[in-house]
């Protein structure tokens, strides 16, 4: 607590002008708790401020909380421990920047007239700011996803009735879900890996497991989308089991990269991706971009397919060696001197 110039007169009156010298330059008034101690929000509730050693003071006490230029006040009761006082209104509460998830307020204690005589922090988070169920239920704040809503919410009973609710690992009490594990998600290729490879302008139907909740989503269209190079395609996809069949389409690039990474998502009800909290997506390569002679070409790892096309003299997959005809030399094989 720091003592300035101004607080003199009003320390003299408090008798705590010692206490302001004193080495810790505290005047010993400490808010040991609020309840609750942070809050969504879209939402007002009344806080208790437990406070040790809160002066005697004549007039109106207040609450000040500052976000960063404004400072909004509300009347402070005086309690048997402390205060109380509402928090401001909803309006007045910035929005949280975009990618974050709360913005803090500096909270004090002031009389009407004076200065603050005790400060600290406050945290409003907004469940609304989480966009996917991984996010959300893993999230520190106290905050719930709606499967079929698809939305993350602090207060399930007003905005998520009659849905699988999957509750977050902050909540406290027993649950029927509870975290990241129960949210639907993809979960890698059936090999367990992160990567789909795929030959550029090769023709492939991709497969994914999922991990999925709720008869309702299984009732669902499945689209997978992926983003080439910025290029949008979509295309429908069959549930069976817990694997996600994407329909066949041609997978190809143009830029003169020996291999490119696209983003894949699984979307369900029309407009729900699945979380895809591992990042399994579709690396798309050139074998003649990987490997410019046949020593190389033959020394590349087998999951490429590539070997060496004697007709073109390129690093080809086998399909597209003459459409299949051509003489091709894959890995156990010597090159041509
Ligand atoms: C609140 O937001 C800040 C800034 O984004 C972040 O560093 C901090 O971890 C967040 N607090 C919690 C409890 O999530
Ligand atoms: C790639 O090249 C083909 C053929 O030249 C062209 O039709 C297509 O639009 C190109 N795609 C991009 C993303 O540039
Ligand atoms: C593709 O993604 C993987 C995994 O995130 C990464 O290791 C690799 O470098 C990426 N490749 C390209 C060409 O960006």
């Amino acid at each position: 607590m720091p003592c300035f110039n101004m607080w003199t007169p009003l320390l003299i009156v408090l008798g705590t002008l010692s206490a302001c010298f004193g080495s810790d330059s505290s005047s010993g008034v400490v808010i040991t708790s609020i309840t609750p101690n942070q809050l969504q929000r879209t939402t007002a509730r009344t806080l208790d401020l437990a406070i040790e050693n809160l002066p005697e003071l004549p007039g109106q006490l207040l609450c000040a909380f500052t976000i960063g230029e404004t400072t909004v006040t509300t009347e402070a009761i005086k309690q048997t421990n402390g205060v109380k006082c509402a928090t401001p209104p909803t309006k007045d509460i910035p929005s949280i920047p975009v990618g974050q998830h709360n913005i803090t307020a500096k909270l004090s204690v002031r009389s009407s007239n004076g200065p603050d005589f005790v400060t600290t922090k406050f945290m409003f988070f907004d469940c609304n700011t989480y966009s996917s169920c991984t996010q959300c239920v893993s999230s520190d704040f106290p905050c719930d996803w709606c499967v079929d809503g698809h939305r993350c919410t602090h207060d399930t009973a007003e905005n998520c009735r009659n849905d699988i609710l999957i509750t977050g690992v902050s909540r406290v009490g027993p649950s029927f879900r509870s975290g990241p594990a129960f949210c639907p998600t993809i979960r890698g290729t059936d090999i367990g890996s992160q990567e789909i490879l795929v030959p550029s302008g090769v023709k492939k139907a991709v497969k994914v497991k999922v991990h999925i909740v709720g008869q309702f989503i299984v009732q669902t269209r499945f689209v997978c989308l992926f983003n080439i190079e910025g290029r949008f395609t979509k295309v429908n996809a069959q549930l069976l089991g817990d694997v996600i069949y994407c329909d066949p389409m041609e997978f190809t690039y143009n830029s003169s990269v020996s291999n490119i990474n696209a983003s894949l998502a699984v979307i369900w009800g029309g407009s729900k991706p699945l979380d895809n909290p591992d990042n399994v997506h579709v690396n798309i390569y050139k074998c003649r971009d990987l490997a410019n002679n046949c020593g190389l070409c033959l020394a590349l790892p087998e999951k490429y397919g590539c070997g060496w096309c004697e007709s073109s003299k390129r690093c080809e997959i086998f399909e597209q060696c003459d459409k299949g005809l051509g003489a091709w030399l894959k890995r156990d094989h010597t090159c041509p001197i």
